[in-house]
């Protein structure tokens, strides 16, 4: 983990800001404000024991057959490697020890979380470890699979059945619920992902780890975005690292993160609904939308040409290099955050009925 300090200053709360196609690239970086909470001591011995202790240092493979003829190099960062399978195992850790060194919980804690997916995952594994209780917030989109895992982690799964009244979204309805379940149960604590900067902290070791890796010589990286704790992470790391590394965030077409209009998307993991507290106007250097189509042609072509069976925004991370290819510079050096596993994606993603019944005639 880093140990850089970063100052803390007045954070502005992001905002919504519609921009057309045109304006995807950033030709000057935006000043941007970092803002790291590090509590003075969260070396815990606990919190990195045991199956917590393999969090991170996840393996960087270069991918030279997804695209063979490319004029640059791609490297993979396989996030799916984290013993919870993804990408979120390392912010779920990293915001519980935070909560724990800064006294926000302790023995007999219980932790909920707003999550259909990987966190939700992450945290249920971090809980179990450290004796703690869980409830996950989920709602009737969250995969049968996932609530098969959180149970089988022991989190206590609660489900809130129908959208808010006024919006007619989920999202507003589970915050409701969080809010609700910690008023009433003691010593309880919200990690809430989308505004903890521990979540983006975590991420200043995965970025430590890819450009170590490369020797320092990283061009672009691509990475998918939703709670924004990845690529904020990454991006304070680059900027405090005075690195001269682009930034592609690679976001779900239909999610409202830059400004795209809010739409129906079946690929979860990626993309937000709302705009993250840790989302700034300058974070990145330049944003593409995927749709839940790119995600699936990047998918396959990964697993066909490397055999990495990858989760959907993988897919769309590498359809995204795809479009993005011609404009990378000849030798440049680019990679990429594959963030979870495949396998939780057979139903969908990797099945050929679902994407023939939702999709039509796909590649
Ligand atoms: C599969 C997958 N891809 C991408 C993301 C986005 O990562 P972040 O929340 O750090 O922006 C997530 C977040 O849960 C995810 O589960």
């Amino acid at each position: 983990m880093s140990n850089q300090m970063l100052k803390t200053k007045p954070f502005t709360p992001a905002k919504s800001t519609p921009r057309s196609n045109q304006q995807t690239k950033r030709t000057t970086r935006t000043p941007f404000v970092s803002r790291v909470e590090i509590p003075p001591s969260t070396d815990v011995p606990l919190f990195n024991s045991g199956i917590l202790g393999i969090i991170g240092n996840t393996p960087l493979v270069k991918l030279s057959r997804v695209f063979p003829d490319a004029h640059f190099q791609l490297f993979a960062k396989l996030e799916m490697f984290n013993p919870g399978g993804s990408v979120k195992d390392r912010p779920a850790l990293n915001m519980l020890k935070h909560a724990f060194a800064k006294g926000h919980i302790g023995p007999g804690s219980t932790i909920i979380e707003s999550s259909s997916g990987n966190l939700g995952i992450g945290l249920a594994q971090a809980c179990t470890v450290l004796g703690l209780k869980f409830i996950c917030v989920v709602d009737p989109k969250t995969t049968q699979q996932n609530l098969n895992i959180l149970k089988a982690y022991g989190a206590q799964v609660d489900l809130v059945a129908e959208p808010d009244p006024i919006t007619g979204d989920f999202l507003p309805a589970r915050i409701n619920r969080v809010k609700s379940l910690l008023a009433s149960i003691p010593n309880s604590f919200w990690c809430n992902q989308y505004a903890n900067f521990n979540n983006a902290h975590a991420h200043h070791q995965t970025m430590h780890e890819i450009v170590t890796a490369l020797n320092g010589k990283l061009d672009y990286l691509f990475c998918a975005t939703g709670s924004c704790g990845t690529i904020r992470g990454c991006v304070e790391y680059i900027r405090t690292h005075n690195l001269k590394t682009k930034i592609i965030a690679v976001d779900a077409k239909g999610s409202v993160i830059f400004g795209d209009k809010r739409g129906k998307r079946l690929i979860p993991g990626h993309g937000a609904a709302r705009v993250p507290e840790l989302f700034q106007p300058g974070l990145e250097d330049e944003y593409m939308h995927v749709t839940d189509q790119d995600c699936i042609v990047g998918c396959r072509r990964l697993l066909r040409q490397e055999a990495i069976l990858a989760g959907g925004s993988s897919g769309g991370v590498i359809s995204a290099i795809a479009k993005k290819a011609k404009e990378i510079p000849f030798g440049a050096t680019c990679a990429v955050i594959l963030c979870d596993r495949g396998e939780r994606y057979l139903d969908t993603v990797y099945s050929d009925s679902w994407v023939k019944e939702n999709f039509g005639d796909v590649e």
